[in-house]
């Protein structure tokens, strides 16, 4: 079974943050990175998971309504390390490039299934080229369009298709959005093992704390590899490697 870091080691760290990547970062045996990107009014790559600023921060609105600079002006909530920000997608890279070139993979989730940020495709694409860490990356999204689109600027980018069934992520791969791999929740595997051979089927959980399992008990991965699933994206990866 492979391990992700959800949003970074986002149950001990504030998700999403600098902080919390760099300790996934450290962890030997790692796979990669999972975070989220939006896009601000002044067309910056921002890694943040809601559309709105109000659960993790102590601002209100949408990331879209925020420039850059007063984005950055807002505090991440946390009882321990309260000066973690919100991260540009730029920071990250720098954080984490040499560890890319290591063979830390990053899974960017383009959040742009609620507002479909015009451009966001080709910015990211342009960044991580600037940087030259193509084949570190694994792109997704839930919105299929957003993902063709990817797939045209960039021929040879990592796709992966999210949906809570898998089912429904093999739907949208033959309706063309060019995934190789299927993202989808893990209680959402209603084909068998036999019909997801060839695909790497990543498989995220629900809620902010994971496992979801009562505290100290942990996933069965085993079990989960039995179904088909060949990764997981773990809010405490820490606790399985
Ligand atoms: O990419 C897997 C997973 O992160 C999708 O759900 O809501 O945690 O972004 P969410
Ligand atoms: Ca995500």
């Amino acid at each position: 079974m492979k391990i992700w870091a959800h949003r970074g080691c986002s149950q001990r760290y504030p998700e999403n943050t600098l902080l919390a990547f760099e300790k996934a970062a450290k962890l030997d045996g790692l796979t990669g990175i999972e975070l989220d990107i939006q896009l601000t009014k002044d067309g910056e790559l921002v890694v943040i998971h809601d559309e709105k600023v109000d659960r993790t921060t102590e601002g209100t609105g949408y990331v879209k309504d925020y420039s850059l600079s007063e984005i950055k002006r807002l505090h991440i909530y946390a009882d321990v390390n309260p000066s973690q920000q919100i991260p540009a997608m730029e920071e990250v890279l720098d954080l984490l490039a040499d560890r890319m070139r290591e063979g830390l993979k990053i899974n960017i989730e383009l959040k742009n299934s609620v507002f479909p940020y015009e451009g966001m495709e080709e910015k990211i694409v342009e960044l991580i080229g600037r940087y030259g860490l193509q084949k570190s990356i694994v792109y997704s999204s839930f919105y299929a369009i957003s993902l063709e689109k990817l797939r045209e600027i960039e021929p040879q980018a990592q796709i992966g298709i999210l949906d809570t069934k898998v089912s429904d992520c093999l739907y949208k791969v033959k309706g063309g959005c060019g995934a190789k791999a299927l993202h989808p929740y893990w209680r959402g595997i209603d084909l068998s093992p036999e019909k997801l051979v060839g695909y790497s089927v990543r498989a995220y959980f629900s809620g902010h704390l994971y496992p979801e399992k009562p505290t100290g008990t942990l996933l069965d991965l085993e079990a989960l590899e039995k179904q088909g699933i060949t990764d997981v994206f773990l809010n405490e990866p820490e606790r399985y490697l």
